[in-house]
């Protein structure tokens, strides 16, 4: 993961690089770092811990240069201290690194035998080494590319050079990098929102391409050093601002955006005229899609695995849901007559990324679901969705959740309906529910009081369990997913219907289990796991639509979520299980918008 910026200008780059690292500590805050050119000298500052900390460094002692590279980083290779943060400086050389250099064991070796003494624990540093060591015999260009071929993994560069007083050089293969163009000044960032503010217009490197920022100019090359051209987007402002309001995190932020979310996600796919899904250009005709095959991490997965069960019951065609870590490397047949879609909200997931890449050498269709239309896996896909819920800035993944639901059951109501596997009326009647869903939010919204007094059953648990059965189970998964990222308490979302094959044993009095009920085909035999569990000492959270007093007094807490259509019950349940991991958190005192160990942006694989 880690964020990389670089700027050259004609006036002091710290202030912009710290701006632009702010905006990229979604992708890692283990460590922040900056170098600049100052007089002819690299001065690099780097501290362990957030930005704000490398901000008071600067603040003390500041550094001047107008050009330089910045880093915040989320520790792979060396724990997070101030002698692994990036920059990795010799006197010579500078480098900011995004990725993993697979063989940076065995570089290490090759270079102390030639005399190199290596300072940090990084994967990094070795770039730095070998840069330095051809810089001794070689020119610039030749130097960068003989580095570069020397290096096995992924990564995104940003290096500054003490002999090269007014250039900043970027390099990428594999982790995305976006070169921004201004007036007497050029950028790279790791991607265009950290060069938002600065520039909306954006070039994005190709795998294998490495450039050179000048103040007035910028070159770029392929893998080859041959000189190539690149194509300049202008990047949307529309969703410029990502700051916290009111609101005391962005999770809560986000939380409370999705109504207004979906509703301008609906208003982008529907054509409410005519009760039609603007979705056009599917790239396999849906008559002839034989299976669907969904790829994606963590909350995007689960999101697909909701998108599994609605293939199933809207459409006769095939499907399977994969993670991306695991599709990559399996030995999947391939097929033509396939529809694959990759889902995810940054569109950088390095493992998502992949699994997208091997299916286009492969030549199968592919369908990116994203929130960031600029991202690597946007521009890779045939086909790509957005799903227009703004940036999110939580690390955990809340509004981008309900939007990808959202989007994949608009696509598979779309398809369903080119291929006559839904009846107009049935389509119909769907659709009416797919319009209440933002006013059916927005009421679910307004409960949170309620899961806040219930949460405190969760502060000292160690441990807890959250079932669901049909639509319910994929929500089940994402609630536990949710609270343990960012409460730290261990919770596994499981089928209610397996808990009595062995998960039950787990079950201890008083122990506080959530289960998801809504009123559909599977809900007497939910309640039957949960009076299962109840009666071994759980204490359950229940959230439902049921109404009927009957069960109330067997359960500890009964959350009524709107009464509404079992194919749209998903994205109300979806609702208290994310206030409740959020509230739980922020009893506990943890970091609610960046939860240990974790980045937004999961770049590595
Ligand atoms: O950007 P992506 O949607 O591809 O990210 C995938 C996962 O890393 C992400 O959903 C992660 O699981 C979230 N932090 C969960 O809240």
């Amino acid at each position: 993961m880690c964020g990389i910026v670089g700027i050259v200008s004609n006036k002091s780059v710290s202030s912009s690089i710290i701006n632009a690292l702010k905006k990229l500590e979604y992708r890692g805050y283990d460590s922040a770092g900056i170098s600049t050119l100052n007089n002819g000298i690299i001065e690099e500052k780097k501290c362990s811990g957030r930005v704000e900390n490398l901000e008071k460094i600067l603040f003390e002692n500041p550094s001047s240069g107008d050009l330089g590279i910045g880093h915040v980083r989320w520790a792979t290779h060396g724990v997070p201290n101030q002698i692994n943060a990036h920059p990795h400086s010799t006197e010579k050389v500078s480098v900011v690194h995004n990725g993993i250099i697979e063989n940076s064991d065995k570089l290490k070796m090759e270079y102390e035998k030639k005399g190199y003494k290596f300072k940090s624990q990084t994967d990094t540093e070795v770039i730095t080494i070998i840069l330095n060591d051809y810089l001794k015999s070689e020119d610039l260009i030749n130097s960068i590319h003989k580095t570069l071929n020397k290096l096995v993994g992924s990564f995104a560069l940003g290096v500054i050079f003490k002999d090269f007083k007014d250039i900043v050089v970027g390099a990428r293969r594999g982790s995305p990098l976006a070169v921004g163009y201004g007036h007497n000044e050029n950028f790279i960032g790791s991607d265009s929102y950290a060069l938002k503010s600065m520039t909306n217009k954006i070039s994005y490197l190709d795998d294998g391409d490495f450039c050179i920022l000048h103040k007035e100019k910028v070159e770029f090359f392929n893998s080859n050093k041959q000189k190539i051209n690149k194509e300049i987007f202008e990047v949307s402002n529309e969703d410029n601002v990502a700051d916290k309001g009111d609101f005391k995190d962005f999770m809560s932020k986000e939380i409370d955006e999705q109504s207004n979310t979906t509703k301008k996600c609906i208003n982008e796919y529907l054509d409410k005229s005519r009760d039609e899904i603007n979705i056009y250009n599917i790239p396999i005709d849906p008559l002839k899609i034989k299976k669907i095959r969904l790829i994606a991490c963590g909350t995007a997965y689960h999101s697909c695995l909701m998108a599994k069960y609605w293939i199933e019951e809207l459409t006769s065609i095939d499907v399977e849901a994969d993670i991306a870590s695991e599709f990559r490397y399996r030995k999947v047949k391939l097929n033509k007559d396939d529809l694959y879609i990759f889902v995810s909200q940054s569109g950088e997931t390095a493992d998502t990324y992949a699994a997208l890449e091997k299916c286009k050498k492969n030549g199968v269709k592919t369908c990116g679901i994203v929130n960031v239309v600029e991202s690597s896996i946007a521009r890779l896909s045939d086909f790509v969705l957005p799903i227009h819920a703004g940036p999110e800035i939580g690390v955990a993944s809340t509004k981008a959740f309900i939007g990808q639901m959202l989007v994949l059951f608009l696509l598979i109501l779309k398809i369903s309906k080119d291929r006559n596997d839904i009846d107009q009326k049935e389509f119909k009647k769907i659709i009416e529910d797919v319009k209440k869903i933002p006013n059916l939010i927005k009421l679910t919204l307004t409960k949170q009081n309620e899961i806040q007094e219930i949460a405190r059953d969760f502060i000292d648990a160690k441990g807890t369990m959250y079932l669901g059965r049909g639509y319910s189970y994929p929500i089940a998964m994402e609630g536990a997913l949710k609270l343990k990222e960012l409460s730290y308490i261990h919770a596994e979302g499981y089928a209610a219907g397996e808990m009595k094959h062995g998960p039950l044993a787990l079950i201890e009095d008083g122990m506080p289990i959530v289960v998801l009920a809504p009123k559909d085909r599977f809900f007497e035999k939910t309640i039957s796991n949960m009076q299962e569990v109840i009666a071994r000492g759980g204490k359950v959270l229940m959230i439902t639509n049921d109404t009927s007093e009957t069960l109330s007094e067997n359960i500890r807490f009964k959350f009524q979520i709107p009464d509404a259509h079992p194919n749209i019950s998903a994205f109300l349940l979806t609702i208290p299980i994310q206030f409740l991991a959020y509230h739980v958190a922020l009893l506990r005192n943890c970091d609610i918008d960046k939860p240990r160990n974790l980045a937004k942006s999961v770049t590595v694989e």
